[in-house]
């Protein structure tokens, strides 16, 4: 029986013996190493340990934190430390043979931390005894002074400090994290904590930084480039193009918003003021607007050819700009003369109040727009530093007037609703059917060299209406444009609904769509103010369209039907208004009408 046991033991050992147990462990634990792997009635007097070939005499208890139990079947070890590292040997001795168990100690280093921390906040400095350990003292926090030299933390309560800025967080607790206040750069460097036993348990190396200050905030504060050759005869058309691009752009943005509701906007004040903002925009900025409105970036005379065309408008449509800013603000002075000389805009300080500045904004607006619009602003925030302004105002009289009449208009869910119209039983214009944008489409003159076109869907239905929309891009409206040009003037019977539109279409929504939604993040406006980005607060549009007896005062739109005997052309359901200069040859205002 006792045989067969030693060979047992023998089979193990030998398997043992070819690896080795490796084991580690972290300095500060328990450690119990057994001689062998089942209980056994060995006597004392058979069995010897050595550590690293050294002798660890059995009958002595204690080697330090070593100790054997249970008649030298296990090797405690409590707490570990680095001493304790190496090869540890079990040895039975039997009278015909010899047992050997082997253990090799790895001690992991003391868990060690680099923390960065930002001046002026707190930093913990973690610390952990072995749960095992009952914590009768706590932890000793050093710091590391070099050359192996280190002074204790004090950790008490200091009555002489307001606070106190380090402390032991959870005293007589294996968690023996203290917390630094209010860290300094003086407090880099390298701190430990040990046991009361001197055992290093963790080494935190702190590293104290300043606190992130944003980049600084660089500007190129140059006037805007000269424009080289003002008499350029490319310079007129490349604007007109990229304010009818842009048009063209905002009315599909605006038709995604609203779908079928009426619908108007003025494309050339909502393009001078962009181009207004763009003089004073650099960098990231002025690349966004200008791709914005369809400007090229090399584009330099920009704002002469923008001060061009609004003296080729000015006989029918009188546009005007302003800036107002806050008296804190250093408005460069190169934007300042730049703004008067394109813009004739002589930039105005901002005064105290949110009521003077609301009083003044819109009273700026309804002198500007005669009187259209005498409300465009319901506050402005005392924290504004920047308001921007466009104002336009249109006044085109028929070459021929109507007659006045009631009618029945068409709307797109096929109900008629009594209107008043605009009756003519042979008016003078241009009309077609335009294939590009398969509608029926009329030209009606203006004075101030102005045209309304009225682009009429085959049906009252929404589907027409906005298979029509959707071919609506600046290649069709030029087209069509010339194609009217072609077309000889008939004398029609002309039905068109009064129509009075005040529409506030949401802006902001549309300078996100137009890709400019960083001016709502920070626009670098350097070439107007440098010290700071500006963040745009609200953008605001409002178009006024009135179709009346006399004219069009800035706006809108009727239908078109064939009749066999005489032509007719009777805008009394849906249609897409454009008003037209043909002076300038850039639209001015464009609209829906689907409620007269
Ligand atoms: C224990 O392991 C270490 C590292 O693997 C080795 O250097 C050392 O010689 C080993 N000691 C014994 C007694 O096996
Ligand atoms: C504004 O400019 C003047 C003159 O360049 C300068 O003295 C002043 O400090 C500036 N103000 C601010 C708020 O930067
Ligand atoms: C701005 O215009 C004024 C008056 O014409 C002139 O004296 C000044 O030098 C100009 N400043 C800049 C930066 O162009
Ligand atoms: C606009 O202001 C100018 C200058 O103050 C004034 O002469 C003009 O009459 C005003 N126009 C309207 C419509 O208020």
């Amino acid at each position: 029986m006792r045989r067969q046991a030693i060979l047992c033991l023998l089979l193990q050992l030998i398997f043992e013996l070819s690896s080795c147990t490796r084991l580690r462990v972290t300095p500060g634990s328990t450690l119990e190493l057994p001689c062998l792997s089942f209980q056994s009635d060995f006597a004392a007097e058979e069995i010897s340990w050595k550590f690293n070939g050294e002798d660890l005499s059995v009958g002595i208890q204690s080697h330090g934190s070593v100790s054997i139990k249970q008649n030298g079947l296990v090797l405690s070890i409590s707490p570990v430390t680095a001493a304790n590292e190496g090869g540890y040997e079990c040895l039975i001795k039997e009278s015909n043979m010899e047992l050997v168990r082997v253990y090799n100690i790895t001690v992991d280093a003391p868990i060690a931390y680099a923390i960065k921390v930002t001046e002026g906040t707190s930093i913990r400095l973690p610390c952990y005894l072995q749960p095992s350990t009952q914590a009768e003292a706590n932890a000793l926090w050093f710091r590391v002074t070099g050359a192996g030299g280190k002074t204790q933390l004090s950790l008490e309560e200091d009555s002489a400090e307001d606070f106190q800025r380090m402390e032991q967080l959870y005293p007589n607790d294996p968690d023996q994290t203290i917390i630094i206040r209010n860290v300094g750069m003086k407090d880099t460097g390298t701190y430990q904590c040990e046991s009361t036993a001197g055992e290093k348990l963790s080494t935190v190396d702190i590293i104290v930084v300043s606190p992130p200050t944003s980049p600084p905030f660089t500007c190129s504060t140059d006037a805007w480039e000269p424009c080289q050759d003002e008499n350029s005869r490319t310079g007129g058309p490349m604007l007109q193009e990229s304010v009818t691009e842009f048009s063209m752009k905002l009315f599909s943005y605006l038709r995604e918003i609203y779908p079928n509701t009426n619908l108007l906007f003025s494309p050339v004040s909502i393009d001078g003021a962009l181009s207004h903002l763009l003089l004073g925009a650099r960098d990231d900025t002025r690349r966004a607007i200008q791709q914005a409105l369809c400007v090229s970036h090399d584009f330099y005379c920009v704002h002469f050819q923008m001060k061009k065309l609004r003296e080729k408008l000015s006989d029918s449509l009188q546009m005007a700009s302003q800036i107002f800013y806050s008296p804190q603000m250093n408005l460069s002075e190169s934007f300042n003369n730049q703004s008067i000389e394109f813009y004739e805009a002589k930039p105005m300080k901002l005064l105290e109040t949110n009521e003077q500045n609301t009083a003044m904004i819109n009273s700026w607006v309804a002198n500007k727009t005669k009187s259209k619009i005498t409300h465009l602003v319901d506050s402005v925030s005392p924290l504004t530093q920047l308001i921007l302004l466009n104002a336009v105002s249109f006044n085109g009289q028929w070459k021929v007037k109507f007659r006045s009449r009631k009618g029945l208009f068409q709307k797109l869910d096929g109900d008629l609703v009594p209107v008043s119209l605009l009756f003519h039983s042979k008016y003078p214009l241009k009309m077609g059917y335009v294939a590009e944008l398969k509608a029926q489409v009329a030209k009606f003159a203006l004075t101030g060299k102005s045209s309304l076109y009225i682009i009429l869907p085959r049906t009252y239905k929404p589907t027409d209406l906005q298979q029509v929309e959707d071919k609506m891009t600046d290649v069709a409206v030029y087209q069509m444009i010339e194609e009217m040009e072609r077309t000889e003037v008939q004398h029609v019977e002309v039905s068109l609904p009064k129509v009075k539109l005040d529409v506030q279409p949401d802006m902001n929504i549309l300078l996100k769509k137009l890709g400019l939604s960083s001016l709502y993040e920070g626009a670098n406006l350097c070439g107007l103010y440098s010290e700071d980005r500006l963040v745009l607060d609200e953008a605001k549009h409002r178009a006024y369209f009135e179709l009346n007896e006399q004219g069009v005062e800035a706006g809108a739109a009727t239908s078109l039907s064939f009749s066999r005997s005489f032509p007719t052309f009777s805008a009394m359901r849906p249609f897409i208004l454009l008003l037209w200069s043909d002076q300038a040859n850039v639209p001015l205002f464009v609209g829906r009408v689907t409620e007269p």
